[in-house]
């Protein structure tokens, strides 16, 4: 009653819907929508309910046959047909609307962006465009007509006619409205073939506006890519002979799956050399094959409803990860992966807005799109192959897909394809989806007589509405190392079920080092009593480089920790760090990561974990005095390599040469600390490439030296608005966060910053949260201006305004002083008038 969706109150459409006709007749502010749905009742006598928001309805006629005001009510929230007004059996429905693309800030439905029409429907944007049963379990086949002047009409599945002024599309498999999109306009298309494994060909397109078409190459490239490995790792063939993908520059999110017509925001898909960074062309490639293998994991196979959402997104994430992995470094990518985890999801479930992979009830499900629902989403599909091994995991796809496909599904049926194909039994694993929070896992062990014992408890605190926490089906990777750094035990995997639980290995000739959570096998903060020898040994020695990369992190971690209350750095870390960067042996990318210290909202999250004060200025001084330190001991190794690892030849986005210029890039952000910023300057004048000129103007930005610099970039790239938002971002997150909130006021009246762009108002907003000292200055400066631009962008865009909200979500970290101000920040947004649904919940949840 209140507005809340809830798990346990579905029930299945009264209805079945084959087929859907839409008309579309384009004009920015009114634009006529046909819709004839062939609908049949499933069940006697139920009324006929169809989802419409902002509609104005024309005409409603059943069978040809106008409806009378009284055969239907019409609400706020959609319309619905009394039982008496409904034909006793099949029946199609025609309705007309009218629809204003132009006047669509949200970005939600049929909406503008530069001209284009396009459309974003998932989750329940459909309904702002015609009326329709707007939910993921019903499932029909979409013919589309689009009328307008533009050269280009677009629309799922195959074209199958066009005329001038015209085009008509079919989409032969069944979709629910969320997948459904429609792209006018005058683009251009970069063009591509693809050769199926059973020998079809495919067509594939590249959409974009005149003058974006020189960087599209590596998007093509990375589509075919990834639809090459999707029937290699899962034997899964592309369905359609047309593929078009559409960048778009103002959207509210990455990408988007639509069947055969995929809408990207164009810094998903747009890169050259000048203009990319490294991270770019992997997040490019990433989000590419992600969209791509949504074709069947969400398109072929859908949700039942959103609280499933982490079927297809979990499933998702992880088959993207997998394919970044085979593609680039697999150790570097698993790395990376855990620190977005941590940084994002540890974030998440530590605070206010703690929610399952799959949770039970919202009021706003775009609120749902979660670090939670994604990244951790991952990791459970991680741990269930980690479970059932590789051949398991592919006997369990094959009959996901075999059993499913064509179906709306829920987590039920996919535990259930597991249990089926390995006979085990999942029900306490089933926790991963239905319980939030992430658990701790103790560790003690103890040798006697040759046996080594590793004894486990785990415990994961209360969250939001779960006082309490049945343990977990953990899967721990464990290897054990002797004292002279032998493997002696390889990494097997312990399966923990109980709340304190022991494993045993025998016949040990002296007392192991354990490297535990290899490969970060479970998302669980581990929590074990160890010395700074200890991980310096692992960081030395350890097989396993994901533990390798982490016994640094902790010792990294523990320094840094201490020494905002007043430590020196430890010599042991310092040391250890020294021995590494120097060692050929490691890959340059891995190395690079060894040496960029854990950020600021990290050590806050960890302090904040243990219970301990949360300092944001003494965080930040801590960090710096830790990369003088650093800068100090090691200047002659990091200036060797700095040289040594210049990238020769033209630029290549490849893993190997980002790897290189990635280190590069860590050696100089220490090395400026000993020549006044001489060789990032040089660099910047140098530079060739986005990677190299973005990471020299960082450095100056954090050095406070970067205003020439910071005005030659703005002259030479104003035109570009994906590098402008770099140069936003960059000047926010990394300057002296003293003058962070000021900076902010002065960028956002910047004339360049258009902030109905969802891109651009995240390079401001996100820049100045990300500056994490900056942000939580005492006075409150930071919060007051953030809380301004949500409150001025929520009767714009809710969505995006409800998203950034969750800087606030670490509010409890902090002293009373600072909490007060953030939750003022909160009660002010609450208390606004005609507050919206998304940012109503956000800020109800975040207060709590
Ligand atoms: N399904 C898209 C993806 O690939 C995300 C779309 C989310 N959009 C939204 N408005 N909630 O992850
Ligand atoms: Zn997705």
């Amino acid at each position: 009653m209140d507005g809340t969706t809830y798990l346990s109150d579905y029930r299945p459409y009264p209805f079945t819907l084959d087929h859907v006709s839409l008309t579309f007749r384009l004009a920015p502010k009114a634009t006529r929508v046909k819709a004839a749905l062939s609908l049949a009742p499933r069940e006697e006598g139920a009324p006929l309910h169809l989802d419409g928001e902002e509609l104005k309805l024309i005409s409603l006629a059943i069978d040809g046959q106008a409806l009378k005001p009284a055969d239907y009510l019409l609400t706020e929230a959609g319309l619905t047909i009394h039982p008496a007004a409904l034909p006793e059996g099949a029946f199609t429905l025609e309705t007309e609307v009218e629809i204003a693309p132009e006047d669509n800030t949200a970005l939600e439905g049929l909406y503008m962006s530069k001209g284009m029409y396009c459309t974003q429907c998932e989750a329940e944007g459909f309904r702002k465009i015609t009326f329709y049963p707007d939910r993921p379990d019903v499932m029909a086949r979409f013919h589309v007509r689009i009328e307008g002047d533009q050269s280009v009409l677009l629309s799922n599945g195959n074209p199958v006619g066009h005329g001038p002024g015209w085009a008509e599309w079919d989409d032969p498999w069944p979709k629910p409205a969320y997948l459904f999109a429609l792209v006018a306009g005058e683009l251009v298309a970069t063009h591509g073939t693809f050769t199926t494994m059973s020998g079809k060909t495919v067509d594939l397109n590249i959409w974009v506006r005149p003058g974006d078409e020189d960087r599209t190459a590596f998007a093509l490239g990375a589509l075919a890519r990834a639809m090459k490995w999707d029937e290699e790792a899962y034997g899964r063939e592309y369905d359609l002979s047309l593929f078009n993908l559409v960048a778009v520059d103002d959207f509210n999110m990455g990408a988007m799956e639509n069947k055969g017509l995929n809408i990207f925001n164009s810094k998903l898909v747009l890169a050259s050399p000048e203009t990319a960074t490294d991270l770019d062309y992997e997040r490019i490639e990433g989000v590419i094959g992600h969209e791509y293998f949504h074709n069947w994991t969400g398109d072929r196979i859908t949700c039942r409803d959103w609280f499933q959402l982490c079927l297809k997104e979990g499933l998702t994430v992880f088959r993207d990860q997998s394919f970044t992995s085979d593609m680039r470094l697999g150790p570097v990518k698993r790395i990376e992966d855990v620190i977005t985890l941590r940084g994002r999801q540890f974030r998440e479930d530590a605070g206010p807005l703690s929610h399952p992979p799959r949770p039970d009830h919202y009021r706003e499900i775009n609120n749902f799109y979660t670090a939670t629902v994604y990244e951790k989403g991952a990791e459970v599909v991680g741990m269930l192959k980690t479970l059932v091994g590789p051949e398991g995991y592919r006997k369990a796809l094959d009959l996901y897909f075999e059993r499913h496909d064509g179906q709306a599904c829920t987590i039920e049926d996919w535990i259930k394809v597991f249990e089926d194909s390995s006979g085990r039994d999942l029900s306490q694993f089933k926790h991963w989806y239905t319980d939030a929070g992430t658990p701790r896992l103790k560790v003690t062990d103890n040798f006697k007589d040759g046996t080594y014992t590793l004894e486990f408890t785990q415990e994961t605190r209360p969250t939001p509405g779960q006082p309490e926490k049945p343990a977990r089906h953990i899967p721990i990777a464990v290897g054990l190392l002797s004292p002279n750094g032998d493997e002696v035990v390889p990494t097997t995997v312990l399966e923990m079920t109980g709340d304190r639980q022991s494993f045993t290995f025998t016949g040990l000739g002296a007392k192991p080092v354990p490297s535990i959570l290899r490969g970060f096998s479970a998302p669980v903060v581990l929590e074990r009593e160890t010395s700074a020898e200890e991980q310096a040994f692992l960081l030395a020695n350890d097989t396993d480089p994901f533990n390798r990369w982490e016994a640094g992190r902790n010792l990294a971690r523990a320094t840094l920790t201490a020494m905002t209350v007043g430590a020196e750095p430890d010599p042991a870390y310092v040391e250890a760090l020294g021995a590494l960067i120097g060692d050929e042996s490691l890959s340059p990318a891995f190395r690079a990561l060894i040496l960029r210290l854990p950020g600021e909202d990290e050590i806050a999250q960890s302090l904040f974990t243990a219970g301990r004060t949360v300092d944001p200025d003494a965080i930040h001084r801590a960090r710096h005095a830790l990369m003088a330190t650093l800068a100090e001991r090691h200047e002659t190794a990091l200036a060797h390599l700095f040289d040594a690892s210049a990238v020769p030849g033209p630029y290549k986005p490849d893993a190997a040469s980002a790897g290189l210029r990635s280190l590069r890039l860590a050696c100089l952000s220490l090395l400026s600390l000993r020549d006044d910023a001489a060789r990032a300057r040089a660099l910047y004048a140098s530079a060739g490439n986005m990677t190299e000129s973005l990471g020299a103007l960082g450095i100056l930005v954090t050095v406070g030296k970067a205003e020439t610099e910071l005005a030659a970039f703005r002259k030479r790239w104003q035109g570009n608005p994906l590098v402008m938002d770099k140069w936003f971002v960059t000047q926010l997150s990394l300057c002296p966060p003293d003058e962070a909130p000021d900076l902010a006021a002065r960028l956002a009246a910047d004339p360049l910053f258009d902030w109905r762009n969802p891109n651009r108002f995240r390079s401001v907003l996100g820049g100045l949260s990300a500056n994490h000292a900056g942000f939580h200055r005492k006075d409150g400066a930071g919060y007051r201006f953030y809380a301004d631009w949500l409150i001025r962008l929520d009767p714009l865009n809710p969505q995006t305004a409800a998203r950034m909200s969750t800087a606030f979500e670490t509010w409890a970290r902090y002293d009373k002083a600072r909490q007060e101000k953030m939750r003022a920040e909160l009660a002010r947004i609450a208390a606004q008038p005609g507050l919206s649904r998304d940012l109503g919940e956000m800020t109800a949840r975040l207060l709590g």
